[in-house]
């Protein structure tokens, strides 16, 4: 089996960057998890639903359409709040579950036709519950000021009209429901690198992950 390299964090941590230029690096297919639980919620808002009604949430999962993953709406604000809120229900994740167990243990070709060396998944319950014996297992965190900082900023630049406060407030809001949930709750994983990226730029961040990973590779 070849390589599987867990990231897990709360929002806007960076854990995106790091594991783009980490595949890229390990030559690893890439798998950003999160963006199947913002399909499903953004699948329940579109057909006029409630993402907290469990049964809808549920067969959106189960009817899970991969072109709707392509789908630019996917990166608003409102679909990663309906995206937390499909993500407490069990059913929901169970149905999910497979798909990423599947890419991580049979990762796709690389863009280039290449075989892939392994696969990197990024999420919230990566190295916790879908790949609990990965091969290294990063988590990646900053504090809330930081990561609305960041997540702000992101916005303005793709032309999206954003007010700091309300970011921070919707980062804190995905956090508290991110973590306090029963199924599968963000918590780092024992056997992690904790990485507090809150005064670290994003090449120092990815230079410490790589190391990491390289010391678990060779060991
Ligand atoms: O990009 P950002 O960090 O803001 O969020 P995301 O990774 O796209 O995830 C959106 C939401 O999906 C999160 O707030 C979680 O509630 C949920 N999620 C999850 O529960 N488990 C995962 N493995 C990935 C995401």
């Amino acid at each position: 089996m070849g390589i599987v390299i867990a990231i897990d964090g709360p929002a806007a941590a960076g854990k995106g960057t790091v594991a783009k230029r980490l595949a890229q690096e390990l030559g690893l297919a890439k798998l950003d998890t999160g963006l199947l639980y913002r399909g499903v919620g953004f699948a329940v808002l579109d057909a006029g639903g409630d993402p907290e009604n469990g049964e809808q949430a549920h067969m959106a999962a189960k009817n899970l359409d991969p072109a709707v993953l392509q789908n630019p709406a996917l990166r608003l604000d409102a679909a990663a709040q309906a995206a937390s809120k499909v993500a407490v229900i069990p059913e929901v994740r169970a149905q999910l579950l497979d798909f990423q167990r599947d890419f991580a243990n049979n990762p796709p070709p690389l863009d280039s036709g290449e075989p892939a060396q392994g696969a990197i998944l990024d999420g919230r319950d990566i190295g916790t519950t879908v790949c609990p014996n990965a091969t290294a297992k990063l988590f990646v965190t900053a504090s809330p000021e930081v990561r609305a900082d960041r997540r702000y900023k992101e916005l303005l630049e793709r032309g999206e009209k954003a007010i700091y406060a309300r970011v921070l407030e919707d980062i804190k809001e995905r956090d508290a429901r991110d973590q306090g949930r029963s199924a599968s709750p963000l918590a780092a994983p024992v056997d992690a690198l904790v990485l507090d990226t809150s005064e670290m730029n994003a090449d120092e961040a990815y230079a410490k992950a790589l190391e990491f990973i390289r010391s678990r590779i060779s060991a």
